[in-house]
């Protein structure tokens, strides 16, 4: 059985390979969006270039009179060495499709293509290739050029080595988790290393502020919600016998609940100005607000359950073992329309190891198939949903 006809199928495979040969990264991809837009043109839909830097939208007309249904890809690559020796491998250096993202275009171009074959569409389908998903800033610039404008309910998804091919997971809840950074400057006093009393030893303070920021997970939130604190950078000092008066710690946190969000935040700050008040340093702390955290509605999840158990049969439709707590900017849509994110199965044997943003990654091209046949059904039924709404007004 065939999800989509075979010659398309062929099609995708194809078109996914050469994304993956000629991957660009986050704000570069002009000869991506030149990919996407011929396929479109191929297929009669007009489109729109250069949204948001190199973003492409597409709409597909329906039902006049009714909001339309958004269809979302990401269209970016990540700076890496690929290593996967296949025969598609990225001939641009240091460049790597390591997140899927050549699957995510290559499906939405598979749901243009069955979709323009519809004659009576419920609701229009506006297609978006989103770029700079990796930075988190696509979204929010896409937003900001008027993408959502006029539309009812968006969808999106990605590919997830940890579901057998062939499959879609859908559940309600969290997702993603949210994504935000902080600076903490630690200033101090310098002195000769063997004279700490005329010292405030920055590196003794940054080190006791790390350690205490590992409280907040495991002492302040409450278990059942997962939160991540990491501090990944910490910089200090100039040599062995030199004691430090300055350091930077930099970390990240995340959360699944936008209230356990705000708590991580608040005690970040809290524990590094007591840290620092305690030895009689300064600090200078920045935070940096990133994506939110990405949770599926449960009205919203049972659409894209639907369309799953549509485009692959109840069997192959399952719910997500754990949320991700990476980041996904599609939750800034989220935060002003209603949609929901799923996940299509794509593991490939032997390469369970490689998780995405790994130099290895790769998915099983199955997925290619599944992902067009979910946005085709997803689009007829939350256009329905659409149009009911726009009847009942
Ligand atoms: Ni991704």
């Amino acid at each position: 059985m065939s999800l989509i006809p075979e010659a398309l199928r062929h099609r995708l495979i194809q078109l996914r390979r050469v994304l993956h040969q000629y991957p660009e990264l986050s704000g570069q991809e002009t000869n991506t969006a030149a990919v996407i837009s011929k396929f479109l043109q191929g297929l009669g839909i007009e489109c729109r270039t250069n949204v948001a830097g190199h973003g492409v939208v597409a709409d597909i007309p329906g039902k006049a009179g009714v909001r339309c249904v958004v269809l979302r890809a990401d269209t970016d690559a990540l700076p890496i060495q690929e290593e996967t020796g296949l025969e598609f491998a990225s001939v641009h250096d240091g460049i790597m499709h390591a997140c899927g993202h050549d699957g995510h275009t290559t499906m939405l171009l598979g749901a243009a293509a069955l979709l323009s074959q519809e004659k009576d569409l419920p609701a229009p389908v506006r297609l978006l290739f989103q770029p700079a998903e990796e930075k988190g800033t696509g979204a929010i610039s896409m937003i900001k050029e008027g993408v959502l404008e006029g539309a009812g309910l968006i969808f999106g998804g990605h590919l997830d080595r940890h579901y057998r091919p062939g499959t879609i997971v859908v559940s309600e809840g969290a997702v993603n988790a949210s994504s935000d950074n902080f600076t903490v400057e630690i200033i101090g006093q310098g002195a000769h290393g063997a004279r700490p009393h005329e010292s405030i030893d920055a590196v003794v303070v940054g080190s006791l502020m790390i350690m205490a920021l590992q409280t907040i997970v495991s002492r302040e939130v409450d278990p059942a919600r997962p939160s991540v604190v990491s501090v990944g950078q910490f910089h200090a000092g100039t040599a062995p016998n030199v004691i430090a008066g300055q350091a930077t710690l930099e970390g990240t946190v995340r959360a699944q609940d936008p209230t356990v969000r705000q708590q991580l935040l608040n005690s970040v700050r809290r524990i590094a100005e007591s840290i620092a008040q305690l030895h009689g340093a300064k600090i200078h702390i920045v935070v940096t607000e990133g994506t939110p955290p990405l949770v599926n509605l449960p009205e919203l999840a049972g659409l894209a359950r639907r369309a799953a158990v549509d485009a692959v049969g109840e069997g192959n439709v399952l719910p997500l073992k754990t949320a991700n707590m990476g980041a996904e900017d599609f939750s800034y849509y989220l935060e002003r329309i209603p949609g929901a994110y799923v996940r299509f199965g794509s593991q490939v044997p032997g390469r369970e190891g490689f998780p995405a943003h790994s130099s290895k990654f790769d998915f099983d091209e199955e997925a290619l198939a599944v992902g067009a046949a979910y946005y085709q059904a997803i689009a007829k039924i939350a256009g329905r949903q659409l149009q009911k709404q726009a009847a009942s007004i």
